[in-house]
């Protein structure tokens, strides 16, 4: 498992650990001091050294991928060299909704290369993370204001790490889910004036909250991630919202058997982050 100590990783990790699929190899650049649950083997590796991913997969027989955090095509190729049979890769939902932006299509040349390596695969498209919310955790923590663009455009967020943990755990562990794309949302289209009321009231407080142009928020997100991110960003979270990105997908129950977690719920676990 890439991404292992990440918010779908250990949520991946705790499933399949308590269904008791094994052994498990959790890999992180920190073995030492990573949440690792016990039982599963924590291995040091760093995308930024692709030659110490190469041991780490050596006995390894299904890959969980979180897409690009280094140079996938070589992880790949080796996960073959190794002997992976399957791969279950996390891409996003942009690759569908958003192909022509620079991070969908980075998504889309890793789902490529996945599918000419030879090796079986299960390709996830998350739309948006509820747990992007934690960018607002240190203004909502001292009182301040949420302050974020496009607040009435509702999208069909993802509301819960653990729903794609729970898809990737079907997909690995059951059979009948290889060759398959799934987009992966919440259940119900919701706005981030509703996030942050969602939060206010998981903590039993008011959480103030403004709109703001696109060109503040742009200032910000180009001062963390450059230009061309902000901008991709800007337009999947409302900037470009199309029929593709509205659209309500029932995957996660179809898939697991239970239904989406809705914001709200993620909201009130994790609502220490915001205290
Ligand atoms: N946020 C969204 O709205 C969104 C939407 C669609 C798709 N996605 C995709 O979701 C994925 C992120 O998943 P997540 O939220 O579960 O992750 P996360 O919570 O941000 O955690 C990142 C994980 O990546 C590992 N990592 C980071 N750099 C690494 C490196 N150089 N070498 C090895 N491991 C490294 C970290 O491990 P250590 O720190 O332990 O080494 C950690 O386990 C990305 O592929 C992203 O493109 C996100």
């Amino acid at each position: 498992m890439t991404g292992a100590t990440g918010d779908i990783g250990s949520a991946l990790l705790t499933r399949l650990h308590a269904s008791g699929v094994g052994p498990l190899r959790g890999l992180t650049r920190y073995a030492s001091q990573a949440a690792i649950p016990e039982g599963v083997e924590a291995v040091e590796g760093d995308f930024a050294d692709p030659a110490s991913l190469k041991p780490a997969l050596e006995g390894v027989r299904s890959l969980f991928l979180v897409s690009r955090l280094g140079p996938d095509a070589e992880l790949l190729g080796a996960a073959r060299q190794t002997g992976v049979e399957h791969v279950v890769l996390v891409s996003s939902i942009t690759a569908e909704t958003h192909p022509h932006l620079g991070p969908a299509a980075e998504n889309l040349a890793v789902e490529r290369s996945l599918k000419e390596s030879g090796v079986d695969w299960t390709v996830l498209w998350p739309t948006q993370f509820a747990s992007n919310t934690l960018m607002w955790a240190a203004a909502i923590r001292t009182g301040g204001t949420v302050r974020a663009p496009y607040q009435d455009t509702a999208l069909p967020t993802v509301v819960h790490p653990a729903d794609i943990a729970s898809v990737a755990r079907v997909a690995l562990a059951e059979p009948g889910h290889r060759g398959r794309t799934y987009a992966l949302t919440g259940p119900e289209p919701v706005n981030d004036r509703q996030q942050a009321e969602a939060i206010a009231a998981a903590l039993g407080r008011k959480v103030p909250f403004a709109g703001i142009r696109r060109q503040q928020a742009r200032a910000q997100l180009v001062a963390v991630f450059g230009e061309a991110v902000a901008d991709a960003l800007l337009d999947v979270t409302g900037g470009d919202v199309h029929d593709g990105l509205l659209a309500v997908r029932d995957t996660v129950a179809r898939v697991t058997g239970g239904p989406a977690r809705p914001f709200w719920q993620w909201g009130t676990e994790n609502a220490a982050a915001f205290r």
